[in-house]
Formats: C-alpha cells, sequence, structure tokens
C-alpha cells in the first residue's frame, strides 16, 4: 500500500529515501517517486512506474547525491491509474509545494470543482494532485495557520509531508486517520507513514494522532499543533531490529516465512503458557477470563478473518460464549448495537488495517471494549485497544500472509482455553489440549518437510483455472484461506464452501477441469465429505483429498497428506499445506510470489 517518507538532516536525502523505499518494497506498490531540494535551490522530482531499481536509476542518471531534505512516495493506484503523471510527490500547479500523500481525501471532485472555476486544472487524476494545488491556492508563510486551514476544506483520511521550494529547510505536514510518525536519529529527523521501517536507523519516534499538524526544522526543533493548541508528544524509544531482508537459503520470503511457523509457535507459547503446571499464565488473558462475557464479535479482513472463523469455532466450543466473526469492512455499515458486556476483538497482522481501524474506533466512541490481537508491536490497532494479546510472528513481508495465520489461531486458541477453563470446560479437557498443543513446532516441522510431496501435485494443477476448496466445521475456514492464497498468488480462480453447501447451486460446475480440494480430517465429519467427493467424481471432477496419515486414499485422484493430530490443531497442519500448495503453483507458472499484481500488504485505505 502507499507509503510516505521524508528526510531532514545530514544524509543525501536521496540515499535516505531510496533506502526506505527499499525496505518497503514488500508492502506492494505499483510506483515510486521522490523530490529533493538541491543545493541550487531547485527541487528535483524523480518518478517511475515499476520496482524502485527503475527508479534508483533515473536517480542516478540525475546524478541527485545533493540536497538533505526530500520526500517519498510508494503508490498503490486508488484514485487514478498507475502513471508517472499520477504517481507522487505531486507539485502545485506554481510549482512551489510537492506533497506526498497516503489516503483518499473524499470531496476531491468537489474541491477540484472550485480549483478549475479559479482557472486552476489538474493533469492528472489524482486527489492528491486536487490536494497540492489546493494548499498552493490558501497558503501562507506560516505552514502552521495554513495547514489548519487546509485540513479544514479537506474530507476524508490522510497522511501528508509537504516540501516547500522556498523554504527547502524544513517539512511539515499532517495526520488523520492514516499512519504518520516522526523519527529522531542522530543525523537527521525522518516522518514516516511505517514507524517499523526506522527501526535501526532511528532511536527515537513520536506517534503522531489524528488532527496533529507539524512543522519539521531539525531532530531538536519541531511542532505540533492539534486543534489549535501546541502539543507536547512523548518521544518513544525504538528498540526493533532493522526489518530483515535477508532471503537466507530460501527464494522467497513466502517460503521462508512458512518454514517459520514453528518458531512463531514457540514465540506464542513463551511467557505465557506453563506447560509443566498446564497453566495460562498470562496477566492479559487471565484478565479477560475474569470479566463478564456476554458474547464475543470478532472484527477483521482477509487472512485475518479467515483466522477469526477459527477462533469462533475454538471459543464456542471451549468456553460456551457465542461469538460472531464479522469483516471488517462490513461491521461499520452493519447494523450493530455496541454491548458493555461483549468482548470486540480485532485482529490484524499490520495493525494498521483501515477497515479495522475505523470499526474499532467506533466500537470505542460507544463504549465497547476492544481486545487487540495483532501483530506489529505499537501500530495503530495495538495502541487504541483496552487490552491485547501480540502474536509475535515477526516482519512478514510476503504480500500473502502466512505465518502470521499461525500466530492469530494460536493467540486465539489459546484464549478460548483461558476463558474455557475459568467457566465449563473439564480440566483433563483443558490439560490434554495443552499437551497436544506443545507438539505443535515439532509437528509443523513434520509438514514443512513435505514440501516436494506438495509440490508435485501442485504442478500437476498448475494449468487447471478454477478451483474449489471443500470443508466442513473448522476445515471451512481452511478452506477458505487455501482458496485465499492459491487465488491471491496464483491468479487462478478458487472459491471456498461448505462441502455440503455445493450441492445447492455451484455443483453446477464441476466438469472434468474443474478440480476440487477437499479437506477431509479424522473425525465425525470425515465419511460425510467422502460422500460430496463422490458427488463431484459423479460428474467427472477432478479430487485432491487433503487428509491424514492414517485415512483412506482410494477415493481421491491425489492426496496432500498431513501428520495426525487431535482434530483442534488440524488447521495449524493443514494451514502449512495450503500454503505450500499455493507457493509451488505459483513459482511454476512463474508469478512473483512475493509481490503479487494488484495486492498490498497493508492496507491503509478503507
Ligand atoms: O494486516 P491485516 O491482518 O489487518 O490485513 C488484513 C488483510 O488485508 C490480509 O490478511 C490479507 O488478506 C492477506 N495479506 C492475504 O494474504
Amino acid at each position: 500500500m502507499c507509503g510516505i517518507y521524508g528526510y531532514l538532516g545530514e544524509y543525501p536525502a536521496s540515499d535516505e529515501i531510496l533506502r526506505w523505499l527499499r525496505r518497503l518494497e514488500y508492502r506492494g506498490y505499483d510506483s515510486a517517486g521522490l523530490s529533493v531540494a538541491r543545493d541550487s535551490g531547485d527541487i528535483a522530482t524523480v518518478k517511475r512506474v515499476g520496482r524502485i531499481q527503475e527508479l534508483k536509476n533515473a536517480v542516478d542518471a540525475i546524478g541527485l547525491s545533493d540536497g538533505r531534505v526530500g520526500i517519498g512516495h510508494t503508490r498503490w493506484a486508488t484514485h487514478g491509474g498507475v502513471s508517472e503523471q499520477n504517481c507522487h510527490p505531486h507539485i502545485s500547479y506554481d510549482g512551489r509545494y510537492h506533497l506526498a500523500h497516503n489516503g483518499i481525501i473524499e470531496n476531491m471532485s468537489e474541491l477540484s470543482a472550485k480549483l478549475s472555476a479559479q482557472g486552476i486544472s489538474c493533469q492528472g487524476s489524482t486527489d492528491t494532485e486536487v490536494a497540492t494545488n489546493l494548499y498552493a491556492t490558501i497558503a501562507s508563510d506560516d505552514p502552521i495557520s495554513s495547514l489548519r486551514l487546509f485540513t479544514s476544506k479537506i474530507e476524508g483520511a490522510y497522511a501528508l509531508v509537504f516540501l516547500d521550494r522556498d523554504h527547502p529547510d524544513r517539512l511539515f505536514g499532517a495526520k488523520k486517520w492514516s499512519p504518520l510518525v516522526l523519527g529522531f536519529a542522530e543525523h537527521g529527523v525522518y516522518c514516516s507513514s511505517d514507524r517499523r521501517s526506522l527501526e535501526g536507523i532511528c532511536d527515537e519516534y513520536v506517534s503522531l494522532e489524528d488532527g496533529d499538524i507539524f512543522v519539521v526544522r531539525s531532530r531538536d526543533d519541531y511542532t505540533i499543533v492539534n486543534g489549535g493548541v501546541q502539543i507536547v508528544r512523548d518521544r518513544e524509544e525504538l528498540s526493533g531490529e532493522e526489518i530483515a531482508t535477508e532471503l537466507g537459503e530460501f527464494s522467497h520470503f513466502m517460503m521462508k516465512e512458512i518454514h517459520e511457523q514453528p518458531q512463531v509457535v514457540e514465540n506464542v507459547f513463551a511467557g505465557r503458557v506453563n506447560f509443566e503446571t498446564a497453566e495460562i499464565a498470562s496477566p492479559t488473558l487471565k484478565a479477560l477470563a475474569k470479566r463478564d462475557i456476554s458474547r464475543i464479535v470478532i472484527i477483521a479482513s482477509g487472512t485475518s478473518y479467515h483466522a477469526g472463523l477459527v477462533g469462533k469455532h475454538y471459543i464456542e466450543h471451549l468456553s460456551g460464549i457465542e461469538t460472531d466473526v464479522v469483516v471488517s469492512a462490513e461491521f461499520k455499515y452493519s447494523w450493530h448495537r455496541i454491548h458493555a458486556d461483549r468482548v470486540y476483538v480485532f485482529i490484524s497482522q499490520s495493525g494498521e488495517t483501515a477497515d479495522t481501524l475505523e470499526c474499532m474506533k467506533l466500537v470505542k466512541a460507544k463504549g465497547g471494549y476492544a481486545f487487540g490481537v495483532v501483530n506489529v508491536p505499537g501500530s495503530s490497532i495495538a495502541r487504541l485497544s483496552d487490552a491485547g494479546l501480540y502474536t509475535h510472528a515477526g516482519v512478514e513481508i510476503g504480500v500473502a500472509s502466512t505465518k502470521a495465520f499461525t500466530g492469530q489461531i494460536l493467540t486465539l486458541l489459546l484464549m478460548a482455553l483461558a476463558l474455557g477453563n475459568a467457566r465449563t470446560l473439564p480440566h483433563a479437557e483443558y490439560a490434554y489440549l495443552l499437551f497436544e498443543m506443545r507438539k505443535l513446532p515439532d509437528l509443523i516441522a513434520r509438514m514443512l518437510a513435505r514440501s516436494d510431496a506438495i509440490r508435485t501435485v501442485a504442478e500437476k494443477y498448475a494449468s487447471y483455472q478454477n478451483f474449489f476448496f471443500l470443508g466442513r466445521a473448522l476445515e471451512l475456514p481452511m478452506a477458505q484461506e487455501g482458496a485465499l492464497k492459491l487465488k491471491e498468488t496464483t491468479y487462478h480462480h478458487a472459491e471456498a464452501y461448505s462441502s455440503w453447501e455445493l450441492k445447492h447451486g455451484s455443483l453446477a460446475l464441476i466438469d472434468a477441469n474443474f478440480p476440487t480440494i477437499i479437506l477431509n480430517a479424522d473425525g465425525p465429519l470425515h465419511a460425510k465429505n467422502q460422500s460430496s467427493t463422490q458427488e463431484i467424481h459423479a460428474r467427472s471432477g477432478p479430487v485432491i483429498g487433503v487428509i491424514s496419515d492414517r485415512a483412506d486414499a482410494a477415493l481421491y485422484d491425489d492426496v496432500l497428506r498431513f501428520p495426525e493430530t487431535v482434530y483442534e490443531l488440524v488447521p495449524f497442519v493443514q494451514v502449512v499445506l495450503l500454503q505450500l500448495f499455493a507457493y509451488h503453483m505459483t513459482v511454476v507458472l512463474g508469478n512473483d510470489v512475493d509481490k503479487p499484481r494488484n495486492l498490498a500488504k497493508s492496507v491503509t485505505v478503507e
């Protein structure tokens, strides 16, 4: 998704900006650009569609090594197509102001019409160009009062960083509903939409809040104003490691991250579970378990939503608390009364997904209790949560979420166990499940060792264009996640259904060219899933069975086997299997597995 960046300091700004753009390449973008205030007094702007390397080549070609102040941007198209014209930074009609912007200005049409009436027309079709021109029409030499007037005229979400040709010694901007931080290093100050991008570079940062307007002149000279009042925001320590961009023995981040899942499991357990005493020691979970909870509502998007569906199964079965799972994009606009005795669980890898974040703000504004299950420490959702747990999956670079899912479902399983233990779950069942969970790192490692067998099946089916993923009960969300992984990386069409729902219409699609992947763990629904397989075979549809080592393979055209485990833990091996299936098929097809087309790692616009 879009990223904005500003640098003011002792180092060449173009080097710092390119370094940052490279670090955030994984987030997904279609074009990138930068503006740097040169020592000559001009501002050089370079933009390119495509990869950062192309931008770097263009920067090198003009010898842009001077200039200590600049802004940069990676764009993921929302308003207007992918072109250099629409790429940021945008330059105002008079050439003075350069702007990098994340978010969406919702009253752009109205503002554009007003500018046209003043004889100012835009060359491209982005809301940011309109915003840049608007700023130029109202700005004075005082950026604070100019920004106050400017932000009173724009509606929507924004993180903005401006560079002013006539005052190239400062950066200024504003934030509302889109992340933006200031980072402080010995040699200078940074503005960034991604706090993690500053790890290893800055030692301190300030998280800007909605409504903040800022001007930065040096690392010790900056002003933040909110609602007309000057604010002092605490500087926080930035202690994390630099984002790991080393692939090690792997060819792609997706594969590397799939292989990190045994470690993610260890991380989630660390400090929270005492296996010797069969105790969940997390104070956060102990406090949650003591609450009087009438219902749980889980809100999330994409892979995190699928984790929520697995969590619903765990919570309802182990604790007896009824649980709803709602896609973030729908929750905000659905009829939901917020109840003080419910717990609203927000799941997000990035902690910055705008759809989820907006739901959280709405829930909190109406007095709801917000519990975050987040991977990125210090992210917006983590900060806004009343309580929460980190999923400790580490930085996830592949756009296709893999290890984060495992951290999420394990965290939700611990939550369900803690809630159940404080309610009606028999202690023997609780202790038995914890005992089995301890084997998860080894179980996942055994699944990973089957990568070659999965590749063989993936290669065989790579040329098919359509797939069904079927499952029931706990395996239905796994089918949904398997279908999502396959479509986002292979670009093949994949749909997930409850195995028994297929006959209510979609079975019409089945023929010899429409393979089905059926998830069929051992358990009460095993025989019923075998009946579904027969129905598909009767229509000549190929079926790949995802079955345990002890299950009968005779019914299926091909099988993908997973090591046996208790039913509740099946998702932990099935997800690895499905991730590997999507990964191998994508590599066979030659797609960019870490940066699938059209997608962004973190969707920070609604
Ligand atoms: O960062 P989040 O977990 O809030 O992101 C939500 C979705 O955008 C995300 O899970 C997406 O579906 C995955 N990248 C798909 O692999």
